[in-house]
C-alpha cells in the first residue's frame, strides 16, 4: 500500500513574519485559544490552558533576575511567556502526557533549525512511502476515530517513529509532537467542549495525515524560526513532578507564581488525552488511565474520588483544611445526601473535600518555594455540583493565608452559567484571577 496523496517533500511554504503582527492582547486570561494565533504556543491546542500574551502583559519589564513559577504548567504557556520576555521559569506539571508536550516545545525551539528541517522531510518522505504490514493499536477508539485508509497511514508514522526516530533528541520530540498535533484533525470523530472525544459524532472538515503533517511541520520550522529570531531564552524548565510534593533541586526560590490549577469543575485531565495516549500504546483501558495519569493529579472530578474509594471524614480530619472546614464540611456533607436521590451518585462530597485538601497543600509547598513579599497570580474558577456553591476564591485565600502567605484579593474575569441553557443548575459562576502577596 501507498498513501494516495501526491506530495512534494521539499515544499515547505516560506516563514511568512506578518502572520503574527496582527496579534494583540485583548485583557483575557483565561482562554487557550487566543494562543492558537501565537508562535510555538499554536503547536497543540490544550483546551484547558491560558492566555500567553496576558502571561507576558503581567510579568513584562520585571527584570532579567525575576524568577516565575508554574506549579500547574500544562503545555508551556507561562514557561514560553517567560521565554519570550528574557525571565527564568519553573514549570512542575504531573500529567505524564501534557509533560511531553511542554518539554518537547521547550526544547523545540532550540533545536537546529537546518537539522530540523532535514529530519521532517525524510520523515514526511517516509511516512508517505510503502506501507508493509504495520503493527496496529487493537483499539476500538482508534477504529471509531479514524478511517482504515487514515489509520493505516497513522501506525505506519508511528512505527517509522518509534521504529527510528525515538532517540530522546530535539527534532525526535518535535517529531513526536507534530504527529501528535494532527490526531485530532485527522480524525472525523467529534470533539466534545474541552477535548473529549465523541467517536458518535461526526466533524465534517477532516484533512489527511500527511497533508496534516507537513502542515504541521511547516508550522513548527516558522516558529522555531521566529522564537530563535527574536532570542527566546533558555531558561525556562519544566519538571514533570507533583505540585503538592514536588521533587525539585533544591534552590529554586521564585518571585512570582503564575498559574491555573484545575477547578472543582468535574474536568477529567486524563480523559482529555485519551484518543492521544491510546494511540501511542500509553494507555489501553480506562482503569489504566487512572494508574497512569489520574492518581498523580489534584482531585477535581469524581471519576478520581470514586476511584480512590475517599472516605469524606478521613479528609476532613486534615489539619491543612482547619480554616474553612466547617463551610466546606457543610457543603460536603450537602453533596453526600443529595447524591443518594441521583441516578449516578457522583462522588462529589469526596472530591470537593479532596481538591481544597490538595490546594492547601500546594499552598504550604509554594510557602517554601516563594521568596518572602513574592505576588502569586491563581486563574481560578468556582463550581456548584449537584447546585451545592463551592466559594472557591474565598476558601483557596485562607487557605493561602493559613499556608504563610500574608494577603489575598480577587479579581473577577467573567460570569459564568448566567445564561441558562441546558444547565443542570442556575447557580452563578465565575472565573477570575486570585491574587496572593507575601
Ligand atoms: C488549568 S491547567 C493549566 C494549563 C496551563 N495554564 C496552560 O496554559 O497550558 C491545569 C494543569 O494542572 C495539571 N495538574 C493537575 N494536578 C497536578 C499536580 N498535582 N501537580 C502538577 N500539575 C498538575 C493538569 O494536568 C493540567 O495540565
Amino acid at each position: 500500500m501507498s498513501g494516495s496523496l501526491s506530495y512534494q517533500p521539499e515544499l515547505f511554504p516560506e516563514y511568512d513574519n506578518s502572520i503574527f503582527s496582527h496579534v494583540r492582547f485583548n485583557g483575557r486570561s483565561g482562554a487557550f485559544i487566543d494562543n492558537m494565533s501565537l508562535p510555538v504556543h499554536r503547536w497543540y491546542r490544550y483546551s484547558a490552558g491560558f492566555s500567553a500574551d496576558w502571561v507576558r502583559q503581567i510579568i513584562h519589564a520585571k527584570g532579567e533576575k525575576y524568577c516565575v513559577l508554574d506549579p500547574f504548567a500544562g503545555v508551556g504557556t507561562t514557561l514560553l511567556a517567560c521565554a519570550s520576555e528574557n525571565m527564568a521559569c519553573w514549570g512542575f506539571e504531573s500529567h505524564p502526557f501534557v509533560h511531553r508536550i511542554a518539554a518537547a516545545k521547550l526544547c523545540g525551539i532550540h533545536a537546529n533549525i537546518r537539522e530540523t528541517k532535514d529530519v521532517f522531510l525524510k520523515f514526511l518522505s517516509r511516512a508517505n512511502g510503502e506501507r508493509k504490514n504495520s503493527s496496529t493499536i487493537p483499539s476500538k477508539l482508534l477504529e471509531k476515530c479514524y478511517g482504515p485508509e487514515e489509520l493505516s497511514i497513522l501506525h505506519h508514522m508511528r512505527e517509522i517513529f518509534l521504529k527510528d526516530y525515538d532517540n530522546g533528541s530535539p527534532s525526535s520530540e518535535l517529531i513526536w509532537l507534530a504527529i501528535t498535533a494532527i490526531l485530532r484533525v485527522c480524525s472525523g470523530a467529534g470533539t466534545a467542549q474541552w477535548q473529549y472525544v465523541l467517536p458518535n459524532k461526526k466533524k465534517s472538515t477532516v484533512i489527511h495525515p500527511i497533508t496534516a503533517l507537513q502542515r504541521k511541520a511547516t508550522e513548527l520550522l516558522q516558529d522555531i524560526e521566529y522564537a530563535q529570531r527574536n532570542g527566546w531564552n533558555s531558561q525556562s524548565h519544566i519538571i514533570q513532578t507533583d505540585a503538592r510534593h514536588p521533587e525539585i533541586p533544591s534552590h529554586i526560590q521564585v518571585d512570582a507564581v503564575v498559574t491555573s490549577p484545575p477547578y472543582p469543575n468535574n474536568y477529567d485531565y486524563a480523559d482529555a488525552t485519551r484518543l492521544e495516549m491510546t494511540f501511542w500504546g500509553d494507555v489501553s483501558s480506562w482503569g489504566q488511565l487512572h494508574k497512569t495519569v489520574r492518581q498523580h493529579l489534584i482531585h477535581s472530578c469524581s471519576q478520581h474520588a470514586a476511584a480512590e474509594k475517599l472516605v469524606l471524614p478521613e479528609i476532613l480530619a486534615d489539619p491543612v483544611l482547619e480554616p474553612i472546614k466547617e463551610e466546606l464540611s457543610e457543603a460536603c456533607h450537602l453533596l453526600a445526601e443529595i447524591r443518594e436521590s441521583r441516578g449516578g451518585k457522583k462522588t462529589y462530597h469526596t472530591m470537593a473535600a479532596a481538591y481544597f485538601r490538595d490546594l492547601g497543600i500546594v499552598f504550604q509547598s509554594l510557602r517554601n518555594l516563594c521568596k518572602p513579599g513574592a505576588s502569586l497570580c491563581f486563574v481560578i474558577g468556582d463550581s456548584a455540583p449537584y447546585g451545592v456553591y463551592l466559594k472557591v476564591d474565598e476558601w483557596l485565600g485562607s487557605l493561602a493565608v493559613a499556608a504563610g502567605f500574608n494577603s489575598f484579593q480577587f479579581e473577577k474575569i467573567r460570569d459564568r452559567n448566567i445564561k441558562w441553557k441546558n444547565r443542570k443548575h442556575r447557580v452563578p459562576l465565575k472565573e477570575g484571577r486570585l491574587w496572593i502577596e507575601g
